[in-house]
Protein backbone atom coordinates (compact mmCIF):
# COMPACT_ATOMS: atom_id res chain seq x y z
CA UNK A 1 0.00 0.00 0.00
CA UNK A 2 1.17 3.42 -0.95
CA UNK A 3 1.08 6.08 1.65
CA UNK A 4 0.02 9.53 0.44
CA UNK A 5 2.57 12.58 0.91
CA UNK A 6 2.31 15.70 2.81
CA UNK A 7 5.32 17.25 1.77
CA UNK A 8 3.78 20.07 0.07
CA UNK A 9 3.58 18.28 -3.30
CA UNK A 10 0.33 17.74 -5.36
CA UNK A 11 1.19 14.12 -6.18
CA UNK A 12 -1.53 11.43 -5.32
CA UNK A 13 -0.04 7.95 -4.84
CA UNK A 14 -2.74 5.68 -3.49
CA UNK A 15 -6.11 6.09 -2.73
CA UNK A 16 -7.62 6.01 0.98
CA UNK A 17 -4.23 5.63 2.24
CA UNK A 18 -3.07 7.43 5.46
CA UNK A 19 -1.44 10.76 5.00
CA UNK A 20 2.02 10.33 6.66
CA UNK A 21 3.90 12.98 8.64
CA UNK A 22 6.84 13.99 6.49
CA UNK A 23 10.21 13.31 8.22
CA UNK A 24 11.78 16.47 9.65
CA UNK A 25 14.72 18.13 6.63
CA UNK A 26 17.11 18.12 9.57
CA UNK A 27 17.86 16.86 13.13
CA UNK A 28 15.91 18.36 15.96
CA UNK A 29 18.86 20.24 17.87
CA UNK A 30 19.61 21.42 14.28
CA UNK A 31 18.29 24.80 14.83
CA UNK A 32 19.87 25.53 18.29
CA UNK A 33 20.09 28.03 19.74
CA UNK A 34 17.21 29.85 18.04
CA UNK A 35 15.35 26.99 18.42
CA UNK A 36 15.65 24.35 21.15
CA UNK A 37 15.17 20.48 20.23
CA UNK A 38 12.64 20.54 22.98
CA UNK A 39 10.55 22.85 21.11
CA UNK A 40 10.98 20.73 18.01
CA UNK A 41 9.97 17.94 19.91
CA UNK A 42 7.00 19.00 20.79
CA UNK A 43 6.00 21.63 17.75
CA UNK A 44 6.43 18.61 14.95
CA UNK A 45 6.30 15.12 17.41
CA UNK A 46 3.42 16.48 19.16
CA UNK A 47 1.65 19.10 17.03
CA UNK A 48 2.42 18.49 13.68
CA UNK A 49 2.10 14.76 14.04
CA UNK A 50 -1.33 15.48 15.74
CA UNK A 51 -3.06 17.73 12.95
CA UNK A 52 -1.89 14.94 10.61
CA UNK A 53 -3.12 12.21 12.60
CA UNK A 54 -6.71 13.99 13.52
CA UNK A 55 -7.05 14.52 9.74
CA UNK A 56 -6.92 11.17 8.72
CA UNK A 57 -9.51 10.28 11.60
CA UNK A 58 -11.42 12.88 10.39
CA UNK A 59 -11.95 12.00 6.43
CA UNK A 60 -11.67 8.22 7.15
CA UNK A 61 -14.38 6.72 5.06
CA UNK A 62 -15.82 10.13 3.63
CA UNK A 63 -15.37 12.39 0.27
CA UNK A 64 -11.90 13.27 1.08
CA UNK A 65 -10.38 10.06 2.04
CA UNK A 66 -9.43 9.77 -1.46
CA UNK A 67 -7.84 13.12 -2.05
CA UNK A 68 -4.49 14.81 -2.34
CA UNK A 69 -3.89 16.79 0.82
CA UNK A 70 -4.16 20.36 -1.56
CA UNK A 71 -7.71 19.13 -2.87
CA UNK A 72 -8.76 18.37 0.72
CA UNK A 73 -7.50 22.23 1.54
CA UNK A 74 -9.34 23.61 -1.10
CA UNK A 75 -12.55 21.67 -1.06
CA UNK A 76 -13.31 22.26 2.77
CA UNK A 77 -11.78 26.31 2.42
CA UNK A 78 -14.51 28.68 3.51
CA UNK A 79 -17.29 25.18 4.69
CA UNK A 80 -18.00 26.07 8.70
CA UNK A 81 -19.49 22.42 7.97
CA UNK A 82 -16.23 21.55 7.48
CA UNK A 83 -13.96 23.54 9.51
CA UNK A 84 -12.22 20.44 11.74
CA UNK A 85 -11.16 18.71 8.20
CA UNK A 86 -10.06 22.11 6.48
CA UNK A 87 -8.18 22.96 9.64
CA UNK A 88 -6.16 20.23 10.27
CA UNK A 89 -5.53 19.40 6.67
CA UNK A 90 -4.74 23.57 6.33
CA UNK A 91 -2.17 23.27 9.50
CA UNK A 92 -0.54 19.30 8.31
CA UNK A 93 0.63 21.90 5.10
CA UNK A 94 1.90 24.90 6.99
CA UNK A 95 4.06 22.87 9.06
CA UNK A 96 5.83 21.10 6.26
CA UNK A 97 5.95 23.98 5.09
CA UNK A 98 7.82 25.87 7.73
CA UNK A 99 9.73 23.12 8.52
CA UNK A 100 11.47 23.73 4.70
CA UNK A 101 11.21 27.84 5.40
CA UNK A 102 14.56 27.11 7.73
CA UNK A 103 17.82 25.59 8.05
CA UNK A 104 21.17 25.65 10.09
CA UNK A 105 23.14 28.62 9.18
CA UNK A 106 20.07 30.19 7.36
CA UNK A 107 19.13 34.44 7.65
CA UNK A 108 22.23 34.79 4.95
CA UNK A 109 22.26 37.19 1.49
CA UNK A 110 19.41 35.20 -0.78
CA UNK A 111 20.47 34.19 -3.83
CA UNK A 112 20.80 36.55 -6.32
CA UNK A 113 17.37 35.72 -8.60
CA UNK A 114 15.63 36.12 -5.60
CA UNK A 115 16.92 39.20 -3.68
CA UNK A 116 16.27 41.41 -7.17
CA UNK A 117 13.17 40.28 -6.97
CA UNK A 118 13.05 41.38 -3.25
CA UNK A 119 14.60 44.58 -4.40
CA UNK A 120 11.96 45.40 -6.81
CA UNK A 121 9.15 44.00 -4.52
CA UNK A 122 10.22 45.84 -0.76
CA UNK A 123 13.08 47.80 -1.67
CA UNK A 124 15.82 46.16 0.01
CA UNK A 125 16.02 42.65 1.75
CA UNK A 126 16.08 44.14 5.24
CA UNK A 127 12.76 46.15 4.49
CA UNK A 128 11.38 42.71 3.55
CA UNK A 129 12.87 41.43 6.72
CA UNK A 130 10.91 44.00 8.87
CA UNK A 131 8.05 43.17 6.96
CA UNK A 132 7.55 39.80 7.82
CA UNK A 133 8.51 40.87 11.15
CA UNK A 134 6.00 43.37 11.44
CA UNK A 135 3.21 40.73 10.27
CA UNK A 136 4.39 37.88 12.18
CA UNK A 137 4.27 40.21 15.54
CA UNK A 138 1.18 42.10 14.87
CA UNK A 139 -0.75 39.19 14.06
CA UNK A 140 -3.08 38.74 16.83
CA UNK A 141 -3.44 35.78 18.35
CA UNK A 142 -2.62 31.78 16.76
CA UNK A 143 -1.70 32.16 12.88
CA UNK A 144 1.56 32.59 9.92
CA UNK A 145 3.29 35.27 8.99
CA UNK A 146 3.91 34.54 4.97
CA UNK A 147 6.01 36.26 1.97
CA UNK A 148 4.40 34.90 -1.19
CA UNK A 149 3.83 35.60 -4.70
CA UNK A 150 0.90 37.15 -6.40
CA UNK A 151 0.80 38.13 -9.55
CA UNK A 152 4.27 38.26 -10.25
CA UNK A 153 4.79 40.63 -7.18
CA UNK A 154 6.22 39.50 -4.09
CA UNK A 155 3.96 40.25 -1.06
CA UNK A 156 3.78 39.72 2.59
CA UNK A 157 1.00 39.00 4.24
CA UNK A 158 -0.73 37.37 7.48
CA UNK A 159 -3.08 34.15 8.21
CA UNK A 160 -5.22 33.36 11.40
CA UNK A 161 -4.96 30.14 13.30
CA UNK A 162 -4.47 27.46 9.88
CA UNK A 163 -5.62 29.26 7.36
CA UNK A 164 -3.27 29.44 4.19
CA UNK A 165 -2.59 31.89 1.53
CA UNK A 166 -3.16 28.89 -1.26
CA UNK A 167 -6.38 29.13 -0.47
CA UNK A 168 -6.98 32.80 -2.05
CA UNK A 169 -4.68 31.91 -4.97
CA UNK A 170 -1.47 33.29 -3.08
CA UNK A 171 1.98 31.25 -3.84
CA UNK A 172 3.80 30.83 -0.80
CA UNK A 173 7.30 31.57 -0.56
CA UNK A 174 8.26 30.99 3.33
CA UNK A 175 6.37 30.51 6.13
CA UNK A 176 6.59 31.75 10.06
CA UNK A 177 4.63 29.94 13.05
CA UNK A 178 3.55 32.35 15.12
CA UNK A 179 1.38 30.55 17.53
CA UNK A 180 3.06 30.21 21.29
CA UNK A 181 3.42 26.49 21.00
CA UNK A 182 6.45 27.61 18.33
CA UNK A 183 8.25 29.65 20.95
CA UNK A 184 6.40 29.84 24.02
CA UNK A 185 9.59 27.41 25.69
CA UNK A 186 12.66 28.87 24.29
CA UNK A 187 11.17 32.77 24.29
CA UNK A 188 7.91 32.68 26.90
CA UNK A 189 5.80 36.02 25.56
CA UNK A 190 8.86 37.52 23.40
CA UNK A 191 7.60 36.59 20.06
CA UNK A 192 9.82 38.94 18.69
CA UNK A 193 12.46 37.71 19.58
CA UNK A 194 11.80 34.58 18.23
CA UNK A 195 10.90 36.11 15.21
CA UNK A 196 13.74 37.96 14.48
CA UNK A 197 16.21 35.18 15.23
CA UNK A 198 13.90 33.20 12.55
CA UNK A 199 14.97 35.45 10.10
CA UNK A 200 17.83 36.74 10.54
CA UNK A 201 19.92 32.90 11.62
CA UNK A 202 17.63 30.29 10.14
CA UNK A 203 15.29 31.97 7.14
CA UNK A 204 15.74 29.81 4.02
CA UNK A 205 15.89 31.80 0.50
CA UNK A 206 16.85 29.02 -0.72
CA UNK A 207 13.48 27.95 -0.66
CA UNK A 208 11.56 30.51 -1.13
CA UNK A 209 13.96 31.10 -4.24
CA UNK A 210 12.48 27.49 -5.45
CA UNK A 211 8.90 28.18 -4.48
CA UNK A 212 9.27 31.21 -6.73
CA UNK A 213 9.88 29.55 -9.61
FE1 LIG B 1 2.89 25.25 14.81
Amino acid sequence: MSNRDTGNSSTMLGAASPLVLPPLPYAENALEPVITAKTISFHYGKHHKGYVDNLNKLIAGTEFADLSLEEIIASTAGRPERAAIFNNAAQTWNHTFYWKSMRPQGGEEPPAALKQRIEASFGSVDACKKELASAAVSQFGSGWAWLVLEAGILKVVKTANADVPLRTGMKPLLAIDVWEHAYYLDYQNRRADYVSAVLDKLINWEFALQNSG
